[in-house]
């Protein structure tokens, strides 16, 4: 598509329908509701930039590699970091973290999807601690939105980013934000520290020309071509619908976790815990010296990237992405088919390997018929 000017009207269309669609992503009303420019990171910064003033405080739950992350965000931009740190490859208790809340502190953060171990962390409880506390919910659902069930009641402010379960080039953090933590910073009289991803400026551009709304405003250029590419994977998912992509993801985790098995890798987190878009197993004994060798045959020999650990995790386990048309038989076959040519002892397991996996989704092909029989 042609790149048109940012403040084209048919342009201001495509944002508005992309807003919309955001909306339904992340399942809120939020008028707040956009494509920051940038990765997710840029998402996780604006997050800081105008929710977080230096000296508030704020209570950072870290088991992985993107809550430290953040608590290094945090501290950097001058914020009392109070960490609830727990194992990685496991979700933090909700008691826990709600405990770590004072009244008066800013924000409870936490990772929706962990993508450095494959877990998800549960939400329930944290938004009437946050309530008790006067502090708002803030997430990072950078491997969940679009890939796993996300129920954002009570969550004031969230980010993702375009390249996992959307499916989408990486370029772009979908990001969201309550009433509620908007009117906190309509009412703040300093400036955001960031004058690029400084919300209140931003959203008199993303804001529509409605009745009583003024036109939008230049703040920076858009990357145009990248929100009709966002656009266009929204609606994807959309058509696809929610529900169905999430049980799509979960039967492909599933089923991928089951033929890994046959060669030796185990899941790292507890089936309650597990995060469906990233499967993150230990590696079997037999390739624990050399798995980075295994990963780089995989990519230069077949063209399939599998992410080592990171942190404590590195060398210890691998990370299968799961995400948007990587949750599909196809690849996971092909995936499978390379294991039992590059492990020891892979070709014995490769029969019961893609077994598993044609059982896994077998089970999925019978959900789906029902489904569109029944509708
Ligand atoms: C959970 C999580 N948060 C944040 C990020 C950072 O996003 P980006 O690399 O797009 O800046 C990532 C990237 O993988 C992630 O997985």
């Amino acid at each position: 598509m042609p790149t048109i000017g940012h403040l084209d009207p048919a342009f201001g269309a495509l944002m508005e329908g992309l807003a919309a669609r955001l909306r339904t992503l992340f399942g809120v009303s939020n008028r707040a509701t956009l494509a920051v420019s940038g990765t997710g990171s840029a998402g996780m910064e604006a997050m800081v930039a105008n929710f977080v003033w230096p000296g508030e405080r704020v209570v950072v739950g870290v088991c992985g590699l993107f809550g430290a992350r953040m608590a290094d965000a945090l501290s950097r931009a001058g914020a009392e970091v109070e960490v609830v740190s727990g194992e990685w490859g496991r979700s933090l208790d909700v008691g826990r973290l709600s405990s770590a809340l004072r009244p008066g502190d800013a924000a409870l953060f936490v990772v929706h999807g962990e993508t450095s171990t494959g877990v998800v962390q549960g939400l329930d409880g944290l938004a009437s601690a946050c309530d008790s506390a006067g502090a708002l919910l803030m997430i990072d659902c950078v491997t969940s939105l679009g890939g796993a069930p996300l129920d954002m009641s009570g969550v004031d402010v969230a980010f993702s980013g375009s390249q996992k379960c959307l499916n989408c080039p990486p370029g772009l953090a979908p990001f969201t934000a309550s009433d509620r933590a908007m009117d906190r910073l309509f009412a703040r009289t300093e400036p955001c520290r960031s004058w690029y991803l400084d919300l209140r400026a931003i959203l008199s551009y993303w804001r529509s020309d409605g009745e009583g709304v003024p036109p939008r405003a230049y703040h920076h250029t858009a990357p145009i071509n990248m929100l009709y590419a966002l656009d266009c994977a929204a609606a994807l998912v959309l058509d696809e619908g929610l529900h169905l992509r999430w049980e799509r993801h979960s039967v492909a985790h599933s089923a991928l976790r089951s033929a890994l098995a046959e060669f030796g890798f185990e899941r790292l987190a507890p089936e309650a815990e597990a995060l469906a878009p990233l499967l993150c197993v230990r590696v079997p004994a037999a390739i624990a010296a050399d798995e980075a060798a295994v990963r780089r045959a995989l990519l230069l020999d077949f063209g399939i990237e599998v992410s080592g650990g990171l942190g404590p995790l590195a060398g210890q386990v691998w990370r299968v992405g799961v995400m948007g048309e990587g949750a599909r038989i196809e690849p996971q076959r092909r995936l499978v088919s390379a294991l039992a040519e590059l492990l020891p002892g892979g070709g014995a397991a490769r029969a019961a390997a893609l077994d598993a996996l044609e059982a896994g989704w077998t089970a999925w092909t019978a959900w789906t018929a029902s489904a569109s029989a029944s509708a």
